[in-house]
């Protein structure tokens, strides 16, 4: 089995509200279905969830009644792009089923609490592709809070123990400086404890679920229960294809840190 989260700056542009990327959905999903592989979906709400997320404060939990018509909208557009997601997964000839973090999963203190796996594995069993979003969902402490992607996927990749745990992202890995403003920034190609702590700390955009340190951190977990964790960039062609089925591509390998 395969763990795959899509990341919200792939299949969204980030930086323009409710803009969704079908076309690139679309060649990712045909990769997908060609590998042949039982896969679990994430995908990241992008400009359908930061935008408001961010205004509103949603992130921390609930400091006052004015941000609960804020929440419930961000609920609303996440959905929106779940069901663009759901359309592009089954017309592509993968049938999947949308299992929204508000409905199977709940938080304490931001972090998550439960999550109703033996759901997932059920759709899985009947051949279906169990697919779950970053999301506003209840929080015991804090009322309610952001569920993200990536914390979907660390509880997935626990539970599920996959083969490959693959993250897709708008640039091709994890590099010695912001490949963006630095024309000497290299990829590199395995990242260990000590390459993650010699980076400098930059971020380039504003996200309520934290920078890609904190994407890293997640995936040195994951790969600490024994599969490959690789981040790589799904504007190319091919690679999510490929890291499927098991090939070398370019992108980052995390190796396991500590638990
Ligand atoms: C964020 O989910 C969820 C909301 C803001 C509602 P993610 O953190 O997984 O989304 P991306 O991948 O960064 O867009």
């Amino acid at each position: 089995m395969m763990l795959v989260k899509l990341g919200g700056s792939v299949i969204t542009d980030k930086t323009n509200y409710l803009a969704y990327r079908e076309d690139v959905l679309s060649r990712l999903v045909a990769e997908i279905v060609a590998a042949r592989k039982d896969i679990i979906l994430v995908h990241g709400a992008g400009s359908f969830g930061h935008v408001l997320a961010s205004e509103h404060r949603l992130q921390g939990g609930y400091t006052g009644d004015s941000q609960i018509p804020a929440a419930a909208k961000v609920m609303e557009d996440v959905r929106d792009l779940n069901l663009r997601v759901m359309r592009t997964l089954n017309a592509g000839g993968l049938p999947s089923a949308s299992l929204p973090p508000s409905a199977v999963a709940s938080l304490r203190s931001g972090e998550l609490d439960i999550l109703d796996v033996g759901m997932f594995r059920r759709y899985l069993d009947l051949g279906m592709c169990p697919v779950t979003f970053g999301d506003v969902a209840l929080d015991s402490e804090r009322r309610f809070g952001i569920c993200s992607g990536d914390q979907l996927m660390e509880r997935l990749a626990h539970e599920f123990r996959p083969q490959r745990v693959i993250f897709v992202s708008d640039i091709d890995g994890v590099f010695t400086a912001d490949p963006t403003t630095d024309p000497d920034a290299t990829l590199i190609e395995t990242v260990d404890r000590e390459t993650l702590d010699s980076l400098p700390r930059t971020h380039r955009c504003a996200d309520v679920t934290g920078s890609i340190f904190g994407k890293i951190e997640t995936m040195m977990r994951i790969a600490s229960w024994g599969g490959d964790a690789v981040v790589l960039n799904g504007n190319a062609p091919g690679r999510l294809g490929a890291a499927l089925r098991g090939e070398a591509v370019v992108g980052s390998k995390v190796k396991g840190g500590e638990a």
